[in-house]
């Protein structure tokens, strides 16, 4: 062949992500109150589309044109105004981690149906300080929406942040992407359903390995979020050096330095991170065995996330970071005990049929051998009440476990008759259970109404792997 084509891409070819770019930040929603106190603004979800990859126009959805951070303080009321402009879909924004009341939390049972509107209204109390974020949560079509590109972050900052401010404060949120040859978005095949959606390419703030100047000695805030539907993300921060700082709910106690983290679908975690080799300093993955199954295991570990150029002039010494942070209260004795048993039901797949037309697939992910039914109650308990839930994965591969309404504490994690405590204690609302692990958490919900609890791999959480507690005042 000839060279004259040579800088267009074959046809049919996968299209290729620019790496290299300088990281960008994500827009912020301004406040449109002038009430002190008050953060209110309008947020639509709607169609739109993204350029990832040359010439290449992907149809997505999202909020407001580009996803907006919203950033309010602890003690704000939240008034947002929002508007369904999907067509043809209901969609429900549901505040990821956040302390809201059950009937503001975007359950599937409160659908604002294509072209409607609500207002989602609720305070952050004092001592909410985290990074949360938001999502659709429509019955059936969460993982799709979110697929799509529908994802926001919502941050909520303290009175007064032990952090120095000269450590700046960077959002990386992670996603993952599959485009085809022509741009769009393939849909879910068997192995989506069963494993999850796992995209081709693993993005921060919408950009494929992005690059971040730093300085030599400069320490810096990142919050990282896992906002994909389904890819276990192992990391490390090679030539720098990892503090964590904070989790889903926010600060733990004192800095804890690591090598490495896992960062399940739908965790967060805050680090601080220090600049002190000249060169390249690059966010990367780690392989991990989250118990694939069938073949099309994507390529996991290797990648690189994001690429931090370190100059090699030392910067003015920072501020260092202070020993404590600020302290979480144990919740005390727990009065009753839930067991929660994850399973995994294939009916129709031991002749080996995986095919999709095959008709007779019954592939089921059960909590308490039940699938989600979103007019069954399956819990009851009651407000205040301190719980201990034990989370049984029976299954073969890992499931991240959400609660909604609350932040719970992790115990332990029991396998194979092997007992381990966490590292340090921290405020969490999603768990990793590894197949044929047990986790033990303890939580209260401080608010009434029906609250939803699920695997955060979307598409488990879409097959039936969720379930409903009512608190009852
Ligand atoms: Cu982010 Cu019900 O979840
Ligand atoms: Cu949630
Ligand atoms: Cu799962």
């Amino acid at each position: 062949s000839g060279h004259g084509n040579q800088t267009l891409p074959a046809a049919g070819a996968n299209p290729v992500l620019p790496e290299g770019l300088p990281l960008r930040e994500l827009p912020r929603l301004s406040n449109q109150s002038s009430v002190p106190g008050l953060f209110k603004a309008k947020l639509a979800a709607e169609p739109g589309f993204v350029r990832f990859a040359d010439g290449l126009d992907t149809p997505v959805l999202l909020y407001n044109g580009t996803n907006p951070v919203i950033e309010a303080n602890e003690g704000d009321k939240v008034e947002i105004n929002f508007e369904n402009r999907i067509p043809g879909e209901p969609t429900t924004i549901h505040w990821h981690g956040m302390p809201v009341p059950a009937d503001q939390d975007g359950n599937p049972m409160d659908p604002v149906a294509s072209g409607g509107e609500r207002l989602y209204a609720f305070g952050l109390p004092e001592g909410s300080a985290a990074s949360y974020w938001f999502h659709p949560h429509p019955h059936g079509l969460t993982a799709e929406q979110v697929y799509r590109g529908l994802a926001g972050i919502f941050l909520v900052k303290p009175k007064n942040d032990p952090i120095p401010p000269e450590y700046g404060d960077t959002v990386l949120m992670l996603t993952d992407l599959r485009i085809a040859p022509d741009g769009t978005m393939p849909e879910n095949t068997m192995a989506d359903l069963m494993n999850g959606r796992v995209g081709d390419h693993v993005l921060v703030n919408g950009q494929k390995n992005p690059a971040m100047a730093v300085a030599l000695g400069e320490k810096r805030r990142l919050r990282l979020y896992n906002a994909t539907n389904a890819r276990f993300l192992r990391l490390r921060f090679e030539n720098a050096d990892m503090t964590v700082i904070g989790t889903d709910g926010g600060l733990i106690e004192a800095p804890v330095a690591v090598n490495e983290l896992l960062l399940t679908p739908a965790e967060r975690v805050e680090l601080i991170v220090s600049f002190d080799k000249p060169g390249e300093a690059r966010l990367t993955t780690l392989d991990y065995e989250r118990g694939w199954m069938g073949p099309g295991k994507p390529n996991e570990a290797g990648l690189t996330l994001l690429t931090a150029n370190v100059s090699d002039e030392m910067m003015a010494a920072m501020p260092p970071l202070p020993a404590t942070l600020r302290s979480i209260e144990s919740l005390g004795a727990p009065a009753i005990t839930r067991r929660f048993v994850l399973t995994e039901s294939m009916g129709g797949m031991d002749d080996g049929s995986m095919s999709m037309s095959s008709g007779n697939m019954e592939m089921k992910f059960l909590i308490n051998g039940a699938s989600f039914d979103m007019n069954r109650i399956d819990e009851v308990s009651k407000v205040g009440q301190v719980e201990l839930w034990e989370i049984a994965n029976e299954a073969d591969m890992d499931h991240p476990f959400h609660v909604h309404g609350t932040q719970f504490q992790i115990i332990e994690h029991e396998k194979e008759g092997t007992v381990s405590a966490p590292p340090y204690r921290a405020w969490k609302d999603t768990v990793n259970v590894a197949a044929g692990e047990t986790v033990r958490i303890v939580l209260r919900q401080d608010l009434p109404g029906p609250r939803m609890y699920h695997c955060h791999i979307l598409e488990h959480e879409q097959l039936g792997m969720m379930g409903t507690i009512d608190i009852q005042a």
